[in-house]
């Protein structure tokens, strides 16, 4: 990814390394199948990334995506100090972009932290905007379909559906996994396998773990709160919803997992009740 000025606009220009005329499993080039997903999804929804264009370097045959410049940065490099309630507005707008990128019969097959940015908007007021962006492995779900061939990923949010007859499935219930995983560990400071882990725990309907469930619940409330800098009494309803949100996207069936927008619903719930 390289960083550029368009008329004074910062730009990000992602470099797509093929040989050309490759194609991938649905017969398109990397860079076509890309530019064809994300085009798709700039209508309607603020949290996709911006596509301005594509740009054709003569001297190396290389071709470039040219998307409008989040200056933030991806979720990951987010300052830790940007404040509880503007961590779960972002969020939200994540789920958002995944909840319209899902309307669309796109799905995604790789969210996770690296492939969410950031922007700070200095316009009065100032606020961040999240956007969902990286659109190499996405897939259009076949008509009428709820799974699709192909699509990438990455170890610790892929969920273990997603592997059929060794080959990697994509799907809308995929996506909200790997966002699951993504707020998880986004929320507890926690890597993919340990937040699993818990999960596993309190997902599970074995009585003679009940003891430990409600321990493995306090705590992972007590992690929210210690990464959101505030008060877990204060916040015990917000702190619950937001455990809630990660449990149930991350679930083993993928019938019973939320929906991109109900999981927006539900963090709503939360931003209008945050204490800071
Ligand atoms: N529009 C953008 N603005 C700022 N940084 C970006 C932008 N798009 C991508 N990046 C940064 O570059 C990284 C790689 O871009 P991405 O599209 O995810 O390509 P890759 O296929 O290499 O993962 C992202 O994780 C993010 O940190
Ligand atoms: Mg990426």
């Amino acid at each position: 990814m390289y960083r550029g000025f368009i008329n004074g606009r910062c730009v990000a220009i992602k470099v797509v390394h093929e040989k050309p005329g490759t194609p991938n499993e649905s017969g398109n080039s990397t860079m076509l199948a890309e530019l064809n997903h994300v085009s798709r999804l700039q209508i309607g929804c603020d949290n996709i990334v911006r596509l301005l264009g594509l740009s054709h370097v003569q001297s190396s045959g290389a071709v470039c995506l040219v998307y409008d410049f989040a200056n933030l940065g991806s979720f990951l490099q987010v300052p830790a100090d940007i404040g509880s309630k503007v961590a779960v507005g972002l969020v939200i707008d994540f789920a958002k972009g995944i909840q319209h990128m899902h309307s669309c019969s796109v799905v995604h097959g790789d969210i996770k932290p690296d492939n969410l940015l950031v922007h700070r908007d200095d316009s009065n007021p100032p606020h961040l905007k999240g956007m969902v962006a990286d659109f190499g492995f996405a897939r259009v779900l076949p008509k009428g379909q709820d799974t699709v061939v192909g699509g990438g990923g990455t170890r610790g949010y892929i969920p273990p559906e997603a592997f059929k007859n060794s080959r990697l499935h994509g799907s809308r219930a995929r996506d909200v996994y790997a966002f699951g995983i993504t707020l998880g560990t986004m929320f507890m400071g926690l890597s993919p396998e340990q937040l699993l882990r818990k999960i596993q725990t309190l997902n599970s309907n074995d009585a003679s773990l009940a003891a430990r469930r409600r321990a493995v619940l306090l705590e992972m409330e007590q992690h929210i709160a210690r990464q959101f800098d505030i008060d877990a009494v204060q916040n015990k309803s917000c702190l619950q919803i937001l455990l809630q949100v990660v449990r149930q996207s991350c679930h083993a069936t993928p019938t019973w997992r939320s929906s991109a927008g109900r999981m927006v619903l539900e963090m709503q719930r939360c931003y209008d009740h945050i204490h800071m």
